[in-house]
């Protein structure tokens, strides 16, 4: 089932959070809507839950208008960030309570609750009290929970943020697979690029209740549609100065600390930035004059076992490159240059 949010409006003590929001969630997929903190993330998924009304506009579920219908009459799983397990009822009598509220009987509740703790991995756990759980069980019987009512759409917010690492991983495979052999159309939030990245068919971009780049993780990864969505991806970002023109196949762009040469297929019109990616920078002994390289200090340098992350100062600041290990290794203080790569490698983005 495709999930639309058309035309919205939304304003907070005066305060404008959507301006004519319109957002599509595709039928089946694992949809992320990714964001600082504040962007309005919760917020759109409370209006797909119903707990929120939109000063204006519309939520459908295919076709069916959803905007005045309240919660317990959408038939939707939620996950949140705290688990909201009932504390004084059984895993088991957690995870039956929508189907019982539902008319299911209790002895069917009970056999597909079961079944669910068995997908989750909670099969030995369905007598136990949510407080004798880890965080990460908890979020297993949320997830039980929400999937066992067979919802047509699974909103969850941020259930992976309160786990530790290890867990975090874990989890987001397990949520990803039981999304996939269910088909249910889900609409993920979180404040983690590296999460969405990994988890999702497509990706919403917000910042400040606005829409800045819609895509696959590919794409957005790939083609950050400006400054905004490079940075939060950890990109790099080059004032360039001047767009020296094309020679021999190749554009010379002229940045703050040094000049570039680059290929000649893109353009770079004036003012744009220019985004790298950690990734894409090399961190070499340094020479004098040469192009794409841009002369600087180790700031930081942390061994990260196949990588090392440093952090290079330059004149014109800070930038991040994370360089494999198997070569020498800079120590604080080295003077270097950073070598910005010369293929097509360097996105230009508007400001
Ligand atoms: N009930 C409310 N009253 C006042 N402001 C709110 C309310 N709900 C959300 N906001 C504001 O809307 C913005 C987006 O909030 P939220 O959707 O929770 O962001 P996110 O989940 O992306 O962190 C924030 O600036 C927040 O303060
Ligand atoms: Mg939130």
């Amino acid at each position: 089932m495709q999930v639309s949010l058309q035309n919205i409006n939304q304003s907070y003590g005066g305060q404008r959070l959507f301006n004519d929001l319109n957002l599509e969630i595709p039928s089946g997929k694992f949809f992320s809507l990714l964001g600082p903190s504040g962007c309005g993330k919760t917020t759109i998924l409370r209006m797909l839950a119903g707990f929120i009304r939109p000063d204006s506009g519309k939520v459908l579920f295919g076709t069916r208008d959803m905007t005045h219908v309240p919660v317990h009459k959408r038939n939707i799983g939620i996950v949140f960030q705290d688990y909201a397990l009932f504390p004084d009822r059984s895993v088991l009598d957690n995870v039956c309570y929508g189907l019982l509220a539902r008319g299911v009987s209790k002895s069917e509740a009970r056999k597909n609750s079961l079944a669910m703790l068995e997908q989750v991995g909670l099969g030995e756990f369905a007598f136990r009290m949510p407080s004798q759980l880890s965080g990460g069980q908890k979020q297993r019987v949320a997830m039980a929970r929400a999937l066992v009512i067979g919802p047509e759409l699974l909103l969850l917010d941020e259930p992976l943020s309160a786990l530790d690492v290890k867990l975090r991983l874990e989890l987001r495979l397990l949520i990803r697979r039981l999304q996939i052999k269910s088909g249910i159309t889900t609409l993920f939030v979180t404040h983690d690029q590296s999460e969405a990245l990994a988890m999702s068919d497509g990706i919403a971009v917000l910042e400040r209740g606005r829409v800045l780049q819609l895509g696959s993780p590919k794409e957005i990864y790939e083609k950050p549609s400006c400054l905004f969505v490079s940075e939060f991806f950890g990109c790099n970002r080059f004032d360039i100065v001047e767009d020296c023109g094309a020679c021999d196949n190749q554009r010379r762009l002229k940045l703050r600390g040094g000049s570039v040469l680059t290929d000649d297929s893109k353009e770079f019109a004036p003012g744009m930035k220019l985004s790298v990616r950690p990734t894409d920078i090399d961190v070499q002994a340094r020479q004098s004059g040469a192009n794409n390289r841009i002369p600087g200090v180790v700031n930081q340098v942390e061994y990260r076992g196949a990588t090392v992350e440093y952090i290079i100062e330059t004149e014109e600041g800070k930038f991040h490159a994370e360089v494999p290990s198997d070569r020498p290794i800079f120590i604080l203080g080295d003077s270097v240059d950073m070598v910005l790569p010369a293929n097509g490698r360097l996105v230009g983005v508007e400001p």
